[in-house]
């Protein structure tokens, strides 16, 4: 999938933008300050319905306005083409369009448009707990199989519906507990399928690494939360740790402990990884990410990257841009430098280029 173009009026310093995107690389450069990064998290609101800066949407409010609202037409890869709009109050109100009709939830607009970010702080996706490396897994399975999102949101329904009759029946026996069996099948049908995706995802890691850094060997794994895809072991550790369960009111065993392991010399990145290799994984993970779905499930991502470059060396930079157009999927960046100072593969002149000038196009 890829943006036709994206319109963005009061929000953040921006009055009103229209770009007109192109299927390749398109770069977005101007100084600091000049809505560059809003230009992204525009984008990202359409495809998320949040964003990745802040929780307090109002803040994306351009000051003095009521309302940011973001337009977007996108083309799939069979050539429909869908308008997504978004728009945000200061009242907090949001209206999610597909098409021109209203739609209610958030996934109804995210399906038509799976975006793929590597921010500055990509590293965080190493180095941070396990709830954002479950969501970044999340988010793929979401996009390719069509029952996950009923599945997760059940499961995390009797994961609270659990807790509360456990908090009313403090001197029950395991036998007595009523949500075995659904945390059990639901549990184990998500760590198959997380499973199942990160083993496909690995060669597509493996290659994505090589390309950015040959010498560094790392692999994934998923652990899975003290049962994986064994009913009989799922009910197993539920009796073992009844008591605790009971003692503390939360479900220790299950894929909402899961995690995505990157196994690093006998140990994990995010023990002994310095900070430059660990954004190294992140960044490969991020683009084998998009690689498989783009590959294996014909569902190419609009990866948006915040900062091309930054931090990267020359080396680096180029082979981070050869493992970027092997995935052959939208991108849309953004950076403070000269295009020509940034850019000396040959696809340079392949690129579309947009100079923001204090939230306004500039020539
Ligand atoms: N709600 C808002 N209303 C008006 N202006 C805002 C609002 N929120 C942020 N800004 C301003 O918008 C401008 C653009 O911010 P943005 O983060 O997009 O800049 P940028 O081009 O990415 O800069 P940098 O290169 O420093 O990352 C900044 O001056 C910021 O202070
Ligand atoms: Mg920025």
């Amino acid at each position: 999938m890829h943006l036709l173009s994206v319109s963005a009026y009061a929000f953040r310093n921006i009055e009103q933008v229209s770009l007109d995107l192109g299927a390749g690389f398109n770069l977005i450069h101007g100084d600091n300050g000049a809505g560059k990064t809003a230009l992204l998290e525009a984008i990202y609101l359409i495809a998320r319905s949040r964003s990745f800066r802040t929780t307090k949407l109002k803040n994306i409010i351009k000051t003095e306005s009521k309302e940011a609202c973001v337009r977007a037409e996108v083309g799939n890869e069979s050539g429909q083409v869908r308008a997504l709009a978004v728009a945000k109050s200061l009242n907090g109100t949001s209206e999610l369009r597909v098409d021109g009709e209203s739609v209610k939830r958030s996934s109804d607009l995210a399906r038509y448009l799976p975006v793929q970010v590597l921010l500055p702080g990509v590293i965080d996706l190493v180095l941070d707990g396990p709830n954002t490396r479950r969501e970044f897994l999340d988010w793929g399975l979401f996009h390719v199989e069509h029952a996950f999102l009923d599945a997760s949101k059940r499961y995390k329904r009797i994961l609270a519906q659990r807790a509360a009759w456990m908090k009313a029946n403090q001197n029950s026996a395991f036998e007595e507990d009523p949500w075995v069996e659904q945390l059990v099948t639901g549990g184990v049908q998500i760590s198959s399928w997380r499973n199942a995706f990160l083993q496909e995802m690995n060669p597509y890691f493996e290659d994505m690494l090589r390309l950015l850094d040959p010498e560094l060997a790392c692999s994934l794994a998923y652990i899975d939360g003290g049962y994986g895809s064994s009913e009989e072991e799922g009910r197993e550790k539920l009796a073992a740790g009844f008591a605790r369960d009971l003692r503390f009111g939360v479900s220790h065993y299950g894929p909402h402990r899961g995690d995505l392991e990157f196994r690093f010399k006998g140990s994990t990145a995010r023990d002994i990884a310095s900070r430059g290799q660990a954004k190294i994984i992140a960044s490969a993970v991020t683009l084998a990410h998009a690689a498989l779905l783009a590959k294996a499930y014909d569902k190419k991502p609009v990866i948006l990257i915040d900062d091309f470059g930054a931090e990267l060396d020359e080396d680096r930079r180029q082979s981070f841009l050869k493992a970027l157009m092997s995935l052959d999927c939208q991108v849309i960046a953004t950076t403070t430098d000269a295009p020509a100072d940034l850019l000396e593969y040959k696809a340079l002149e392949e690129i579309r280029v947009f100079h923001v000038k204090q939230g306004a196009l500039s020539p």
